[in-house]
């Protein structure tokens, strides 16, 4: 047992973990393995449903819908582990964490091919206007002539992130004959040529692609990475997909983009306010929208559901810490 950690009694000497949002019920299967860990999962609740009973827990568990304030972190009075089942930690003020000494841990690679391939659909669906395609049948019209679409065979793809999920669309990407270049500063040439890929500078990734792709986390420096400025440089016609985080794409840009035919398309799965409400860009045609579904299969769902509860199941049970997102003080 890790020094200095306390038990949160439940008649006898247990740990209580809490997990809400519906997560996975292979999940609770992990906790078997551990009996001095006692887990309880939920669905999604009312933030002050979540206050009432947070202070009894020792670790929460969370999806992407519960959003962990500082007011609710507070509120955890015995909390030691956040665990998020999935990768973005935004649904968390992990600063705060930080300052009550809480670990945030995360399950990073369970969803990483699902996301790739759910940015590869958005693409093709791009590509071949297969939304707009089904409304039209839907509606009894048959517009063959309207709904021409464009191959990918040949074509360049801009990537930009390399990271777990640019990656899986690069190497799936380079099958359909594509030509694919990418940005990011934090990968080496050798790895990039390992992959197939020419790593390549912003400037030239917007100027030569023809579909870009977007996977890099939000942050600071990657807050409105495509806005008027970048758009600007593109090619006329460009198609973009972004499955990654909103705000790395910025909207009101990209729907004036949208008119004037800068971007031949654009396919969002993520937004800047999630759920987006009623945006412009929603009626525009040649888009393609998904409410966040990047991840939102039941191999991955299981994956990370199973893989952030065995972190918070370690980092209790045996001071083992895996997957942490911050450095919390004390
Ligand atoms: C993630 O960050 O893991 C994905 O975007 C999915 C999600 O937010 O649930």
């Amino acid at each position: 047992m890790a020094p200095g950690w306390e038990k949160i009694k439940k008649g006898s000497d247990m740990y209580k973990v809490l997990m809400t949002d519906n997560i996975a019920k292979e999940a609770l299967d992990v906790f078997v393995d551990y009996p001095d860990i006692d887990a309880v999962a939920v669905g999604t609740l009312r933030e002050d449903e979540l206050a009432r009973i947070l202070p009894e827990y020792a670790a929460v568990i969370v999806r992407s819908p519960t959003k962990l304030t500082k007011d609710l972190i507070d509120a955890g009075k015995a909390l030691k582990f956040i665990g998020r089942a999935g990768v973005g930690v935004d649904n968390i003020d992990v600063e705060a964490a930080s300052a009550r000494g809480i670990t945030v841990m995360n399950s990073p690679g369970g969803n990483t091919v699902s996301t790739a391939e759910h940015a590869i659909a958005m693409l093709m669906a791009l590509a071949r206007r297969i939304p707009q395609a089904d409304r039209s049948v839907r509606a009894q019209r048959w517009e063959r002539g309207q709904l021409k679409g464009v191959e990918l065979n040949g074509k360049t793809l801009g990537v930009v992130g390399l990271g777990r999920v640019g990656r899986e669309v690069v190497r799936r990407m380079l099958a359909f004959s594509m030509r694919v270049i990418a940005v990011d500063p934090f990968v080496a040439g050798e790895t990039a040529e390992e992959l197939g890929v020419r790593l390549v500078d912003m400037d030239t990734l917007l100027g030569e692609s023809d579909f870009i792709t977007i996977h890099v986390p939000l942050g600071s420096d990657t807050e409105a990475l495509i806005s008027d400025a970048e758009l600007s440089r593109m090619r006329d016609g460009v198609f973009l997909v972004n499955c990654a985080r909103g705000g790395v794409v910025d909207e009101a840009a990209v729907a004036r983009a949208l008119e004037s035919g800068r971007l031949g398309g654009v396919a969002l799965d993520v937004y800047q306010k999630e759920p987006p409400g009623a945006h412009p860009l929603l009626s525009h045609e040649r888009s393609v929208f998904t409410p966040h579904l990047g991840a939102a299969t039941k191999e991955a769902q299981v994956r990370v559901a199973v893989d952030v509860a065995r972190n918070v199941a370690d980092a209790l049970s045996k001071g083992r810490i895996r997957d942490a997102v911050n450095a919390p003080k004390g």
